[in-house]
């Protein structure tokens, strides 16, 4: 990782021989004032809406089939910078339309949405020429390398009277419901915070996981970044440390390569009340809990009086088993088992039924950005070995 030296670090930020050291913050000047980011009224489209999805790599595999059968969309293009990719997805799912880059596709055919699902690295670039093109965006995560950026891409949506949305969608699972509602209703008595974890020996397809603005983070830990504070409120600081475990490995697009970005996370989220939670993700983790999950806890609350445990990941958690004392007794009994339709590849779907219908969303941009100042502050908080107080927040609690 190129960790900017002290020096530079203070030098950079412009407080270098100022005597006493405050622990920056991420944002900065960046603030986007919370008025800005509630929803706003909007007239529905009261039609199916039009989307553009670029990407057309692994997870397009996942979107492509959802969308397709999502009665509120019809995908009218894709586009991949590889066309050979766009062209076959074109093909097996019978859209008319395919394209190169996406300059090409603006020109195209019309389309009211677009779907972001290319490299992380990307995201931000391709988000803001999409806005300034009048588009709707549904980004996959993250939807900026930068806090600065995204919110600079929220104020650009408003000015252009567009909107943008980002992944993850864990608060939609009928499971995040369950739990915000029992820790809403104070089932768990005077909250002491959580643990989550979410890691595997990473991905071995395209090296842009391993590349500056790539990571762990953005690309793991932003699961569970989004469901704890979602659950336990938005945080007021980040303590963290961060590592690369594997400085080289060996990649199906590019060979082998150099590893510039964390691959080993562990992050404290100070969420007040005395409320703390711990959070670790990594692409070095052989996982007990296999692709699916299992049967086993990926992320818990606990308080006083009960312990809810999120069996599964939370992107798709199965349900939770909630740990109470009776009678001096700790009992254990499984809660919210039905998963119902909810997938964690239906964020667009979602979106669509959003500006076809007016249907109201449980997500929202604010926690999106907030998630993104908690990655940024993790790293900020490695490289200067500080406590980093976070600014930005979101409406709470989200179910
Ligand atoms: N693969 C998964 O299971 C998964 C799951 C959830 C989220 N995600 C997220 O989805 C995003 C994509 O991941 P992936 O695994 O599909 O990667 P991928 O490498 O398989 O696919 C990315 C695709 O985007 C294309 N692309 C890159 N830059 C482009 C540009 N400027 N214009 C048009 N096309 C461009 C690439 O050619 C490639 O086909 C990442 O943000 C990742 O974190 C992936």
């Amino acid at each position: 990782m190129k960790n900017i030296s002290r020096k530079n670090f203070l030098s950079t930020i412009g407080i270098v021989g100022t005597g006493a050291i405050a622990a920056p913050s991420v944002i900065a000047n960046n603030e986007v004032p919370m008025d800005f980011l509630n929803e706003k009224p909007f007239t529905p489209f009261d039609r199916k809406i039009k989307v553009g999805v670029i990407g057309c790599g692994s997870v397009a595999r996942k979107y492509l089939p959802h969308l397709a059968a999502c009665p509120y969309a019809e995908i009218v293009s894709l586009c991949d910078i590889k066309p050979e990719r766009a062209k076959e997805r074109a093909e097996h799912f019978k859209v008319q339309n395919w394209y190169p880059d996406i300059e090409t596709m603006l020109a195209g055919v019309p389309f009211d949405l677009i779907v972001n699902l290319t490299n992380m690295q990307e995201h931000g670039r391709l988000n803001k020429i999409a806005i300034n093109a009048g588009k709707h965006v549904w980004s996959e995560k993250p939807m900026a390398n930068t806090y600065a950026e995204g919110a600079a891409l929220v104020k650009l949506a408003q000015s252009k009277g567009t909107k943008i949305w980002g992944a993850p969608m864990v608060a939609n699972s009928p499971q995040f419901a369950y739990m915000s509602q029992q820790i809403q209703a104070g089932k768990l008595g005077k909250i002491a915070g959580g643990h989550g974890s979410y890691g595997h020996q990473g991905p071995s397809w395209s090296s842009f996981f391993y590349e500056k603005f790539g990571g762990s983070l953005p690309d793991l830990g932003v699961y569970n970044i989004a469901t704890m504070v979602g659950l336990l409120g938005p945080a007021k600081a980040v303590t963290a440390m961060t590592s690369i475990v594997t400085p080289t490995r060996e990649m199906e697009d590019k060979g082998h390569i150099v590893v510039d970005v964390e691959d080993n996370a562990h992050l404290l989220l100070d969420h007040g009340n005395g409320i703390i939670s711990h959070i670790q993700c990594g692409f070095n983790y052989v996982s007990p809990h296999g692709y699916e999950g299992d049967e086993l806890t990926t992320l818990f609350v606990g308080g006083h009086d009960a312990r809810l445990d999120m069996i599964g990941y939370d992107w798709a958690p199965f349900r939770v088993d909630v740990t109470d004392v009776q009678n001096g007794t700790s009992v254990t009994n499984p809660f919210a088992t039905d998963r119902g339709s909810y997938k964690w590849e239906e964020g667009a779907s979602t979106i669509c039924e959003h500006l076809s219908t007016g249907k109201e969303l449980v997500i929202n941009v604010a926690h999106v950005l907030h998630v993104l100042e908690i990655i940024e502050a993790t790293r900020l908080s490695q490289e200067t070995g500080k406590r980093i107080p976070l600014k930005s927040t979101f409406k709470w609690p989200m179910v």
